[in-house]
């Protein structure tokens, strides 16, 4: 996903450009650029590859101007190059633009711009945008920006900056997320808070179809018809040190281990042990007609999606509604049947995947009650669903989601909790129900001790390019998504799977030492996966088993066993993911890979 920083004031927006887009490497980019405008003049400068090619090129003494916009691209028109990096600049050099989303129509308007005789240098959709505000500036670049705007169809997150209006960002959104950090006598626009929390605290957050005046004094916002928009300032809520590394090699070692205070922090005013009950205020206003659902779809994408699967389990068990999770890319496009008392829930951590985005705004045409678990506030899937819960695990950045997916799971687990105690979950099941999701930070603490025997097995198995992983009932979503961190990051091919559905093929595959990772804890179908296996040892596979702390047993059937603690079956995922999470870390370092920005992903996709 593209990054974008701007800065109107009285500093050097060099340093503070180049640092933002620091801190917004993390969401995966491929060119890099600056634009600074001081009067008369607009300077641009770009590269492709990672920042430090930009950095390389910088003389900051040569470029004192106070104003500027920075871009981190990721292609989506035209190969990451120097020419289609960002920002852009028009035919005359007077405006440069950066952008994230896609003109959709750009082929037409690009059409139209040459017939007018405009030559174009680059492949990207975002030139066309730059080159026809500079066609319709009459001297004043809000009006040429809005003027634009009315001719595109698709989605942007922009900024342009204009030579003959020199201390002036005009930014626009629709569909891709913008915020303004509020100053003295400064604003630095952005893509997300990470890039601001440097500077202050207090933000504005843009709307869709909503275009920003910015100035180092002002902050004037209107819809794209011009009418003003009241905003409110608000505070940010993560701080610098939870966006820095904090002595971690990578931010996603920093987020395993901080599960058990993100969980902590979730779980923090919501399980009420003393009167037994959940208390979730996003959902008190409609807690009666999510009681009432007849049907619920849990919809997401790729780890949210497992998140959501073990949701399924859950709501299955807890609330006896049906419910299904859907593959967010799939659900917006299949003419999803919604009908009275079906509800949608959508888990997001970033809150702005472009699939999850959309099959919310199906949900909502055909009438469904949407709920958002997100953990990104103000995203713009917490602003577009009817209620929701925030995770509050703090701010993700590596782009294999971890405390992420845990803090998904333990939020659909206090929901269905929280409905459960409303329908048919007694007292008793309840608080014990509550007590064991209280105990899971611990636990996970207790699992973290552990991980030099995760080490221990990615060294051994690093070199093997193909693994599989099973897991049964709860556990299976969890060996989904154990293959998916270690295909992201590792770029090892692995598969999840039923366990019970090896024998129906993919057992051919077991060849010699084959790594199979098996999540093989105390549960009702524990004497099904030993058989699994049993199977798969008798075939030459490498077993790496996931096994209930206390059960020797295993070891006879391993050839390695990672422990964790003993909790209640729906919420085992919560712990058998650690060691998983740990392994393919490990893997993808041993492997020399990028861990937090693995080739060809981004950390939020907010493109189709
Ligand atoms: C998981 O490690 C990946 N980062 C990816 O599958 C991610 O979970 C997916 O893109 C959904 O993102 P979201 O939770 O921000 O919607």
């Amino acid at each position: 996903m593209c990054g974008i920083i701007g800065y109107v004031g009285r500093k050097p927006a060099l340093p503070i450009l180049i640092d933002g887009l620091r801190r917004l490497e993390y969401r995966g980019y491929d060119s890099t650029g600056v634009a600074l405008v001081q009067p008369s003049e607009v300077t641009v400068l770009k590269a492709a590859g990672r920042l430090s090619v930009l950095e390389g090129t910088l003389d900051y003494d040569a470029h004192p101007q106070t104003h500027g916009i920075g871009h981190t691209r990721w292609a989506t028109h035209g190969a990451p190059t120097n020419v289609n990096a960002h920002p852009h600049a028009d035919s005359s050099g007077k405006f440069a633009i950066i952008h994230n989303g896609i003109i959709e129509n750009n082929r037409t308007l690009r059409t139209y711009l040459e017939q007018k005789g405009v030559i174009f240098t680059s492949e990207t959709d975002t030139e066309v945008l730059v080159q026809l505000i500079a066609q319709l500036y009459e001297g004043d670049l809000e009006q040429a920006v809005r003027l634009a705007l009315r001719e595109v169809s698709g989605t942007y997150g922009m900024a342009v900056v204009c030579a003959d209006e020199p201390d002036l960002i005009i930014a626009a959104r629709k569909g891709s997320p913008l915020i303004v950090g509020v100053g003295q006598g400064e604003h630095i626009l952005a893509s997300d808070a990470a890039a601001i929390l440097a500077h202050t605290t207090q933000v504005v957050y843009i709307g869709d179809n909503e275009i920003a005046r910015i100035t180092p004094d002002s902050l004037r916002i209107t819809t794209l018809d011009a009418v003003p928009v009241a905003k409110e300032t608000e505070e940010v809520e993560w701080t610098l040190d939870q966006i820095e590394l904090a002595g971690y090699e990578h931010f996603m070692l920093k987020e395993i281990y901080e599960q058990p205070e993100a969980l902590e922090n979730c779980l923090r005013g919501r399980i009420d042990l003393k009167e037994g009950v959940i208390h979730l205020g996003g959902l008190a206003d409609c807690a009666r007609e999510l009681t009432q659902a007849k049907r619920i779809i849990i919809t997401a994408c790729g780890t949210a999606w497992h998140a959501g699967l073990v949701g399924e389990y859950l709501f299955e068990e807890l609330l006896r509604v049906p419910t299904e999770t859907e593959y967010a890319s799939e659900f917006r496009y299949r003419n999803p049947i919604i009908d009275e008392g079906t509800v949608v829930i959508a888990v997001s951590q970033s809150g702005e995947t472009a699939d999850t985005q959309a099959a919310i705004r199906e949900a909502k045409q055909r009438g469904a009650l949407v709920i958002g678990v997100v953990n990104v506030v103000g995203a713009t899937i917490p602003r577009e669903t009817d209620a929701g819960v925030y995770l509050h695990v703090g701010p993700e950045i590596g782009v294999a989601s971890t405390k992420a997916f845990t803090g998904q799971v333990a939020v659909l687990a206090l929901i269905s909790c929280f409905l459960g105690r409303r329908k048919h979950l007694s007292p008793s099941a309840a608080m014990q129900f509550m007590k064991a999701l209280s105990a899971i930070p611990d636990q996970i603490r207790t699992t973290l001790g552990h991980a030099d025997t995760a080490e221990k097995v990615a060294r051994e198995y690093a070199s093997r390019e193909n693994w599989l992983y099973l897991g049964r009932g709860y556990n299976y979503p969890v060996a989904l998504e154990g293959a998916l961190k270690l295909k992201e990051i590792s770029y090892i091919h692995a598969e999840g799977l039923p366990a019970a559905e090896m024998k129906h093929g993919p057992l051919a595959l077991i060849t010699d030492g084959m790594p199979v990772v098996c999540i093989a804890t105390t549960g009702s179908q524990y004497d099904k996966i030993l058989s699994n296996i049993s199977e798969v040892r008798a075939r030459g596979g490498s077993v790496i088993a996931i096994a209930t702390e206390g059960d020797k047993d295993i070891q006879d059937l391993a050839d390695h066993v990672l422990y964790v603690p003993d909790t209640l079956e729906p919420l085992q995922p919560l712990l058998t993911v650690i060691p998983l999470q740990l392994i393919a870390y490990h893997a993808a370092v041993i492997r020399g890979c990028n861990v937090d920005k693995p080739r060809n992903l981004a950390k939020s996709v907010t493109v189709e």
